[in-house]
C-alpha cells in the first residue's frame, strides 16, 4: 500500500517540505513526510501509527528553539500549528499543544487573567514551551500548569495517554522533563487581574526585551542555558564573541547568547558557530555551557 494512503486518516500528508519555512532561524532541509494534525486525538493516533511502522518522527511547534539539519529529516515531522484551540476553564485555560504563546497571552489579556506575562515576545507554541520550560531566567511556563495530557511512546500498538501534574514530572529550569512523551494539551492556571495591570506588566517586560535582545531579526532565542548563578549571555560577551560569524550565522552584537541569521545562514553555519561559542567560553571562562537550542 502507498504509505500516503495509509496515513490519510490523520489529515493530508505532504512530502519534501522545507523545514526552513517552519523555524524562526530559517534553517533546515526537507522533511520526507510532514503532517499537520488538527486535533490532539489525531496527533496521538498518528504518533502511535508511526511507532508501529517504525518510522522516525519529530515534533515541530513554532520552531523557535530547533535547528533541523541542512540534510533535512528522513522520517515524519509533525507540525502542531493547526492544533491551536484555547478553551476557558475557570480562571484558566485548557489549551491544545499547538496554540501559540502570543494567542494565549492575548486571550488572557481579554479575559483579564494574569500569569503569562513573562512569555511576552516569545514566539513559541505551548507544546514546545512545556518541553523546554520556556520563560525568563527565574520563571518557567510550568509555574502556571495544573496538569498536562501526554502521549506516551513505547507500548506496542496500544495508544497510551497519561495525565501528569507538575510534581510528577518535576520540570527544571529550561527542561520540562518530558523524555519522549508528547504534549497533547494542558490545563493552565491563571489569576484574576485587570487589563491595565496586565498591560503594564507586559509593556515593562517587552520594553526590557526589545532593549536587550535582537527581536527584529531571525534567531532562535537564547542559544545556551544560563549556568547556575550566572548568565550565558554575559559569559559569551565577556569572551569577546559578539559579531563572530560563520557563513550567514552571527553572534548578535545586541545580546551574545543569540545567534542571528544574516540572510543566508545554513544549519551547518549555526552548528559550527555554536561549537566555537561553546569552546571559547570553556577556554576563556572555564564554564561548560549547556545547549538550549535543539540541534537535529
Ligand atoms: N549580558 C551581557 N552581555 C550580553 C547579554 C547579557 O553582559 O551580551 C548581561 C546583562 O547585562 C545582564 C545579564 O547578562 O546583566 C543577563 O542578561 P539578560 O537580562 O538579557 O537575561 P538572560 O539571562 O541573558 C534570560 C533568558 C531569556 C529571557 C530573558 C528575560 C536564558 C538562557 N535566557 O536571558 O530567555 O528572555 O532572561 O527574561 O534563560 C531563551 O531562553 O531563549 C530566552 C530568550
Amino acid at each position: 500500500m502507498d504509505i500516503s494512503e495509509k496515513y490519510t486518516e490523520f489529515g493530508p500528508m505532504r512530502t519534501l517540505v522545507a523545514l526552513s519555512e517552519y523555524t524562526t532561524l530559517r534553517v533546515g532541509g526537507a522533511a520526507a513526510m510532514f503532517f499537520e494534525p488538527q486535533k490532539p486525538e489525531h496527533l496521538a493516533e498518528l504518533l502511535t501509527q508511526l511507532e508501529i511502522d517504525g518510522i522516525a518522527w519529530k515534533i515541530l511547534g513554532a520552531g523557535a528553539n530547533s535547528v533541523p539539519a541542512d540534510a533535512g529529516f528522513d522520517g515524519a515531522v509533525i507540525h502542531t500549528g493547526s492544533m491551536r484551540r484555547i478553551f476557558r476553564d475557570g480562571d484558566g485555560f485548557r489549551v491544545w499543544a499547538g496554540a501559540s504563546l502570543p494567542s494565549m497571552i492575548r486571550a488572557a489579556y481579554e479575559l483579564e487573567l494574569s500569569g503569562l506575562e513573562n512569555l511576552i515576545g516569545v514566539p513559541g507554541q505551548l507544546g514546545g514551551a512545556l518541553a523546554m520550560n520556556a520563560g525568563s531566567a527565574e520563571w518557567g511556563v510550568w509555574d502556571v500548569v495544573e496538569n498536562v495530557t501526554l502521549w506516551v511512546p513505547g507500548i506496542g500498538d496500544h495508544l497510551k495517554i497519561e495525565q501528569h501534574d507538575r510534581q510528577s514530572l518535576n520540570p527544571q529550569y529550561r527542561n520540562g522533563n518530558l523524555q519522549q512523551k508528547v504534549v497533547l494539551e494542558a490545563l493552565i492556571n491563571l489569576k484574576k487581574s485587570s487589563k491595565p495591570e496586565i498591560k503594564h506588566a507586559q509593556e515593562t517586560l517587552l520594553r526590557a526585551k526589545n532593549a536587550s535582545q535582537p527581536v527584529t531579526v531571525p534567531s532562535a532565542g537564547c542559544a545556551f542555558k544560563n549556568p547556575p548563578g550566572d548568565s550565558a549571555g554575559r559569559l559569551l560577551d565577556k569572551s569577546g564573541l559578539k559579531g563572530l560569524r560563520v557563513g550567514g550565522a552571527e553572534v548578535s552584537s545586541k545580546h551574545a547568547n543569540f545567534i542571528i541569521n544574516c540572510g543566508d545562514a545554513t544549519a551547518a553555519d549555526v552548528t559550527e558557530l555554536l561549537k566555537q561559542m561553546h569552546a571559547a567560553v570553556i577556554e576563556k571562562q572555564q564554564v561548560d555551557l549547556e545547549y538550549e537550542l535543539v540541534v537535529w
